[in-house]
């Protein structure tokens, strides 16, 4: 299979649902493979890494796409996202990245573990309730959803009774995300958008009346304090915050879960030993990261991995395969959390590295013992459904039955 054939069927549904066997294609071409005139394509390990800390290597501005959809421009979900820091590049992010670290303090996120805690007590009771008697309960729908929604939420201030209206606008939103998208995505992505932005115009403006302890407070402190952050920039960074918040985590749990459930083992050594926790999380990152890939183009000729990359490429880095590449990795698609250096790059690296991994982390670290601990008879039941993304790798639905608490 050539790389162009590869990369088709990546993008075909059969690669959204499992692209490892594609990822293994790619890299017998090679670390960094040309896939293009002017695209490459990076899985291994050590070159998305460089690449990702290089200077010369920036983020996509996504209006250089006019050409390929000619709405583009116009369209809240590609505004929302590209005026945000994710798609920002110096000077802009450097200064936006500040201003919401400053607000997303290491406090701020310890703080966070007994309304996890709380919140993941509540929806293990929850779950118990539902799938007493043995009826099977959709593990995405009664956990891995509405424990980061309501965790990011309660972060931002966002009030309880409006929480479930997020689900949807945020997973409509994220579509923006994937490396192709039809004209119909747009829109239901655009509908996201424009819903996201209404409702968090609002939330500014009462905030501005009444701050509040809370992250949206922090962030409108500091658009006011001397315009540091654009009107504009406020919405877009507080639609980031949401919807990278917790699509993510919610696919970390799901994803997570999933493993543990085909590994008994290795999750009864975690049940009966949560202080395991970190080296777990970070080992279900890297075995099936929530976030398969992102794009970068190069202001300059860059050499990688034997490949050079000429100025104005389109990059694609694989992190998914990245986090499986055996040079870094010796028996990649073992799961094993007892690896010696793990760090995957599940959250990215250098200046755009995940501003919410340590919230990410804490919510996984907390919640999977939890559930190990609290519903020690949980297993699979029936088909699992796989979301057809491959930006942000899911499920739909996760069936389990919960077993005697
Ligand atoms: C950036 C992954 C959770 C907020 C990123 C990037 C990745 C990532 C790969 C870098 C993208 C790039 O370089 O192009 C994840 C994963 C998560 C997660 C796998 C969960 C398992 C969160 C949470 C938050 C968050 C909980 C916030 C509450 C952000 C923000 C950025 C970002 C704001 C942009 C940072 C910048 O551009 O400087 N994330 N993320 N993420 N993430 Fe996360």
């Amino acid at each position: 299979m050539d790389v162009a054939e590869a990369l088709a069927v990546l993008m075909s549904p059969q690669g959204r649902v499992d692209p490892y066997p594609v990822y293994e294609r790619l890299r017998g071409h090679g670390p960094v493979v040309q896939a293009g005139p002017n695209m490459y394509v990076v899985t291994g390990y050590a070159e998305a890494d460089e690449l990702l800390r290089d200077a010369r290597v920036q983020v996509l501005d996504d209006h250089l796409r006019d050409d390929l959809l000619p709405a583009w421009r116009d369209s809240p979900a590609v505004s929302s996202i590209a005026r945000s820091m994710l798609r920002t590049n110096p000077p802009d992010h450097s200064r936006m990245r500040r201003l919401a670290a400053g607000a997303f303090t290491p406090r701020r996120i310890a703080a966070m573990r007994d309304v996890v805690t709380a919140q993941a007590d509540e929806l293990v009771d929850m779950m118990a309730a539902a799938g007493r008697d043995g009826t099977p309960v959709d593990f995405m729908a009664e956990f891995a959803y509405p424990l980061p929604v309501g965790v990011i939420c309660a972060l931002l201030g966002v009030p309880t009774a409006d929480r479930p209206l997020f689900r949807r606008w945020a997973a409509d939103l994220t579509g923006i995300l994937e490396p192709e998208i039809t004209p119909a995505e747009l829109a239901v992505a655009d509908a996201g958008a424009t819903e996201l932005r209404g409702y968090f115009t609002e939330l500014v403006a009462a905030r501005r009346r009444r701050p509040a302890d809370d992250l949206t407070t922090a962030l409108v402190q500091a658009h006011d304090a001397g315009d540091r952050l654009s009107g504009e920039e406020l919405l877009a960074n507080l639609v980031i915050l949401l919807v990278a918040g917790f699509e993510t985590t919610t696919n970390l749990l799901g994803n997570g879960l999933a493993v543990l459930l085909a590994h008994p083992g290795a999750a009864d050594v975690l049940r009966r030993h949560p202080e395991h926790a970190p080296a777990y999380v970070d080992e279900l990152l890297r075995f099936d990261s929530p976030v398969q890939l992102t794009t970068r183009t190069s202001s300059e000729t860059v050499r990688v991995g034997g490949a050079e990359l000429v100025a104005g490429s389109w990059i694609l880095l694989l992190l998914g395969a990245a986090n499986r590449d055996p040079r870094r990795y010796p028996t990649p698609e073992r799961f094993d959390p007892w690896r010696a250096q793990l760090a995957p790059l599940s959250f990215g690296a250098g200046p755009h590295y995940c501003l919410g991994a340590g919230l990410a982390r804490l919510e996984a670290q907390v919640a999977v013992p939890l559930l190990l601990r609290r519903l020690p008879g949980l297993a699979p039941a029936g088909t699992p459904r796989r979301r057809s993304r491959l930006t942000l790798r899911g499920y739909d639905s996760l069936p389990v039955t919960v077993g005697e608490p």
